[in-house]
């Protein structure tokens, strides 16, 4: 044995993130009807990945700009990207923006953008290093929710109602009751639209409801906005809940991914929006969040940022990535509706309005951890094992398939 043998010993071995296992078990199946909703990620019709249109003519333009170069970027970002990212999230006449008190750090995905808020709020929201503030996330989230939160040294996580299984949609009651009795100044993270993995999403008379309480209880909100887009087709209406947050008055963060909606998962293209009371604040806030960037990744990387700014700062290139946008969420309620029509018409026991009344990337199919183990290993079908499924990867020549597989699940399965 060398020096230093036995220095990692102690580290066991972790078990693998859920969704990367199940694609990594479909790759290795070998069966010719098998398919993939396990992942979220959006497909064609042809099941393959889809680089926007917009995104290959704005790559070209970026390769033939010779004034580009790969100098290091400031720490929080691309500037034309941090301005541009808010403008998408708070809408173009945001009163916020316009009084300078809005401002964003460029992060790894929307899953850095999470990470770097979350690491701010426990350094300096309410107290220093106050890892006893109750951080709330809803039943069931995003499972890196919970990893983000406690990897940033919150100690106290705590989940809030949010999923009628029985009636299968929100549990508006459970939830308003969470928010009047956590204790005031707790952290509260909200999808922003299409609900990660029920594809439920408050209506904006709910969302009502829940500002009033937040504001009265004095929480704090913290949006997580990955599908902007993907849950209407409109960039304006899933953003509908931030903005009235913002309208009235609350100083809150917005984690923005662009990994779904430009279709640049592995760029890594996030934006942490910061909405401040005032400019002064904003500037202490971001001064602070330089300090974490600074010792986490020390600055961002460019190409994915360039190419959504350059999108976004063009009014051409912009109309053309809405409809992209608007052509990948059209396809998902197609699908919604075809598996809708299709278990009707097969007769499946129970009822399936859900799948049409859900939006976004996903659905909560309701299926039972033993039906889904069932489609896995018997019909080759790959699920997560919570019921939920990737809308997208259901295609025109595959929706039989998987439709007559769930018949088959739910009827033999209990
Ligand atoms: C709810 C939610 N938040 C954040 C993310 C992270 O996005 P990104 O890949 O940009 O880090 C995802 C991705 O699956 C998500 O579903
Ligand atoms: C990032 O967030 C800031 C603050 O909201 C905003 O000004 C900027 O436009 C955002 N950038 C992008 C690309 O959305
Ligand atoms: C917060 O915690 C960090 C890491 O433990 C420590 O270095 C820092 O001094 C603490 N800050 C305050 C204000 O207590
Ligand atoms: C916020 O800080 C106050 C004053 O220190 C403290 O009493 C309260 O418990 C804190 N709230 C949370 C949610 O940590
Ligand atoms: C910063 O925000 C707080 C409220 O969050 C406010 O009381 C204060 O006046 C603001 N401005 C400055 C300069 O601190």
């Amino acid at each position: 044995a060398g020096p230093g043998s036995g220095a990692f010993t102690m580290s066991p071995q972790a078990p693998p993130v859920a969704v990367f296992k199940l694609t990594a078990d479909f790759r290795e199946d070998s069966h010719p009807q098998k398919v993939n909703l396990g992942v979220g990620a959006y497909r064609t019709d042809d099941c393959q990945p889809w680089v926007l249109p917009v995104v290959k003519k704005v790559e070209k333009l970026i390769v033939e700009d010779s004034s580009l170069n790969h100098e290091y970027l400031p720490i929080l970002g691309l500037p034309e990207f941090r301005s541009a990212a808010s403008k998408v999230a708070l809408g173009d006449d945001s009163t916020a923006i316009k009084e300078n008190r809005v401002g964003g750090v460029q992060a790894l995905g929307g899953t850095g953008a999470l990470r770097v808020g979350a690491d701010f709020l426990r350094r300096w929201y309410n107290g220093t290093n106050n890892t006893a503030t109750p951080v709330y996330v809803s039943a069931p989230t995003w499972e890196n929710h919970n990893g983000v939160f406690a990897d940033a040294g919150f100690k106290d996580i705590r989940p809030y109602h949010y999923w009628d299984a029985a009636k299968r949609g929100l549990d508006l009651d459970g939830l308003l009751d969470d928010l009047e009795k956590a204790p005031e100044r707790s952290i509260f993270v909200l999808h922003a639209c299409a609900h990660n993995p029920t594809g439920t999403d408050p209506t904006q008379e709910e969302w009502k409801k829940i500002a009033e309480i937040m504001k009265r209880r004095n929480l704090f909100v913290f949006f997580d906005s990955a599908y902007q887009g993907f849950a209407s087709g409109s960039l304006d209406k899933d953003a509908w809940a931030i903005r009235f947050f913002v309208s009235e008055g609350f100083e809150l963060f917005v984690a923005q991914s662009f990994s779904k909606n430009f279709g640049l998962y592995n760029e890594r293209v996030g934006n942490l929006t910061v909405v401040a009371q005032d400019n002064e604040n904003l500037t202490r806030i971001l001064s602070q969040m330089e300090k974490i960037v600074r010792t986490t990744w020390s600055n961002p990387p460019s190409q994915g940022a360039r190419i959504v700014s350059k999108t976004l700062n063009c009014p051409e290139l912009f109309s053309e990535w809405k409809g992209n946008v608007k052509t990948m969420a059209d396809r998902v309620l197609l699908m919604r509706d075809q598996l809708k029509t299709k278990l009707q018409d097969l007769g499946t026991p129970g009822t399936w309005d859900h799948i049409t009344q859900q939006i976004g990337m996903f659905s909560f199919t309701g299926l039972n951890p033993k039906q889904v183990e069932y489609m896995i290993k018997e019909k080759h079908v790959y699920l997560m094992a919570s019921g939920r499924i990737n809308m997208c990867g259901l295609t025109t020549k595959n929706i039989d398939y998987v439709a007559q597989s769930i018949h088959e699940a739910v009827t033999k399965v209990q």
